[in-house]
């Protein structure tokens, strides 16, 4: 049987609980202690903890040390981690895949080995490449990141009617040299724009955190974006652990909620990802509005410039029609296709996605094959992980659709 771990069981296409094949789940739900250094600014976490009690324990120490990761709390750190993790910090902090510095891991021989007997290899596979091709990782040791006592944060909205298009195109040439101090991140869905639901619009969120107070945000907005038309008004200080309540959309009052590992809603929903390389004409984002409009687009959403999350939502009384909303995502796809990386088109491992390629359910996992999916994920990157695996797990123990195959061989093909 095939072993599927699971840590916080937020994988988008349920790889650590589901499969044609047969399997056993190695939960790790028990094993979610998170110990803080506030002296050393490192914590000590283990692998079934979620996001948020993380930066919960951390806010507990401290009121100005925070830790880079997603933003929504009941995401475990053994798969978020280890497939990298993108959050509201990530301009000035990187990924929380890059703030690891150990980890304990059980390979495939039965042994606990630490950073320094696993060796740097394996160490350097596991933060990025995806955890369960490699072992089972029982904590992860990281190094935390300091914050403000005071940050600041602001939700824009716009519609189309008030230059929707105009300002996410703008966007998209100024973000990516904005102060490292300052993150924004456009969330964009079809809302109705008439009462009685007859219009529709789109609306863009420009949803924001910047590490800082009002007083040095709102000249350096308008140095530069001005166009979004920023104001005082629009502005909330708050310390950094309510930031994380504010953009998980909770209340900021009480933090106790980013204990609770319920998802408070859950729903159907495919996603898939890529990265944008230049620019999206205005034409190019028109086209991406009509298909907005589709009725199958009930909630779609397209996150930063050099990663996008392309959303679609549908109702439990739709399950049955899920394949008409599967199918909307992926003529979205294939209509982006002009507009983002190619050779590969790239995609990121934690907004799992087995439309771009699977392995084979049974005998030697292909590389051949394996490589159509890998390289997506992990480009030149992919051959390296290879080697790893061969070294660590030679027989693909640990396997599934999407696992690194082990034993590069040309005779493998
Ligand atoms: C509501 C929601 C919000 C999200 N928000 C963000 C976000 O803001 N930023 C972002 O980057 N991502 C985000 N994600 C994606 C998330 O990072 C990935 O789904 C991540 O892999 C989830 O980790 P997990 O431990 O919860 O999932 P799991 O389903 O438990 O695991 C995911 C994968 O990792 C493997 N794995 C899990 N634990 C271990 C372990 N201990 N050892 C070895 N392998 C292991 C599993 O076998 C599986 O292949 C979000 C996902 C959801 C559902
Ligand atoms: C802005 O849009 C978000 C959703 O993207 C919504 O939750 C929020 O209420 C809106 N705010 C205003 C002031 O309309
Ligand atoms: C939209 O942009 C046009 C052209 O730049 C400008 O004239 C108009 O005032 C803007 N509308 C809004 C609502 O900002
Ligand atoms: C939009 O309008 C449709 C059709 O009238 C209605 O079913 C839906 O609930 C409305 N959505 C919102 C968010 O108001
Ligand atoms: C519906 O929306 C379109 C595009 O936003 C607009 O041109 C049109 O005037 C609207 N119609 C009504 C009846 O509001
Ligand atoms: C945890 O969250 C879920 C979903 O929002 C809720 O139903 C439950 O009551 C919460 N549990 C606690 C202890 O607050």
């Amino acid at each position: 049987m095939q072993i599927r771990t699971r840590s916080g069981g937020h994988d988008y296409e349920g790889l650590s609980y589901v499969s044609e094949v047969p399997f056993v789940i190695v939960d790790l739900i028990n094993l979610s202690e998170v110990t803080v250094d506030a002296e050393q600014k490192t914590a000590w976490i283990e692998a079934g903890a979620t996001i948020g009690s993380l930066y919960y324990r951390i806010a507990e120490k401290s009121p100005i040390l925070g830790f880079p990761a997603g933003v929504c709390p009941t995401v475990g750190v053994g798969g978020h981690f280890s497939g990298g993790g993108y959050g509201t910090l990530l301009r000035k902090y990187g990924l929380a895949a890059d703030n690891v510095i150990d980890a304990r891991i059980i390979d495939v021989n039965g042994r606990i080995l630490n950073r320094e007997s696993m060796g740097e290899d394996l160490f350097w596979a596991i933060r990025g490449g995806g955890g369960a091709s490699f072992g089972v990782i029982l904590a992860w040791k990281v190094q935390l990141v300091d914050v403000p006592e005071r940050v600041t944060v602001f939700t824009i909205n716009k519609t189309l009617e008030q230059n929707a298009t105009q300002l996410i195109h703008r966007w998209q040439y100024i973000a990516h040299r904005f102060d490292p101090d300052l993150f924004i991140r456009i969330l964009i869905r079809r809302v109705n724009s008439s009462q009685d639901g007859r219009n529709m619009t789109i609306r863009a969120s420009f949803n924001s955190i910047f590490l800082g107070g009002i007083d040095r945000l709102l000249p350096l907005m308008q140095e530069s974006f001005p166009e979004l038309g920023l104001v005082r008004e629009d502005c909330t200080e708050m310390s950094w652990i309510q930031s994380i309540l504010y953009f998980a959309g909770f209340p900021i009052e009480s933090r106790e909620v980013l204990l609770n590992r319920t998802q408070p809603s859950v729903r159907y929903f495919k996603a898939k990802s890529d990265y944008v390389q230049k620019p999206i004409p205005e034409y190019g984002l028109e086209g991406i509005w009509r298909l907005f409009y589709e009725p199958e687009a009930k909630r779609p959403r397209i996150g930063n410039l050099y990663k996008i999350q392309h959303l679609v939502y549908w109702e439990e009384e739709e399950a049955q029609n899920s394949d008409r909303y599967i199918s909307w995502i992926r003529r979205l796809y294939s209509y982006m296709a002009p507009y983002v990386s190619k050779f590969p088109r790239a995609a990121y491992i934690n907004y799992r996605d087995l439309d771009i390629g699977v392995n084979n359910n049974e005998g030697k996992i292909s590389y051949a094959r394996a490589s159509v999916w890998g390289i997506k994920y992990f480009k030149s990157n992919f051959d390296r992980l290879v080697r790893v695996k061969t070294a660590v797990d030679p027989e693909n123990f640990f396997r599934n659709e999407q696992s690194i195959p082990s034993r590069w061989t040309k005779k493998d093909d």
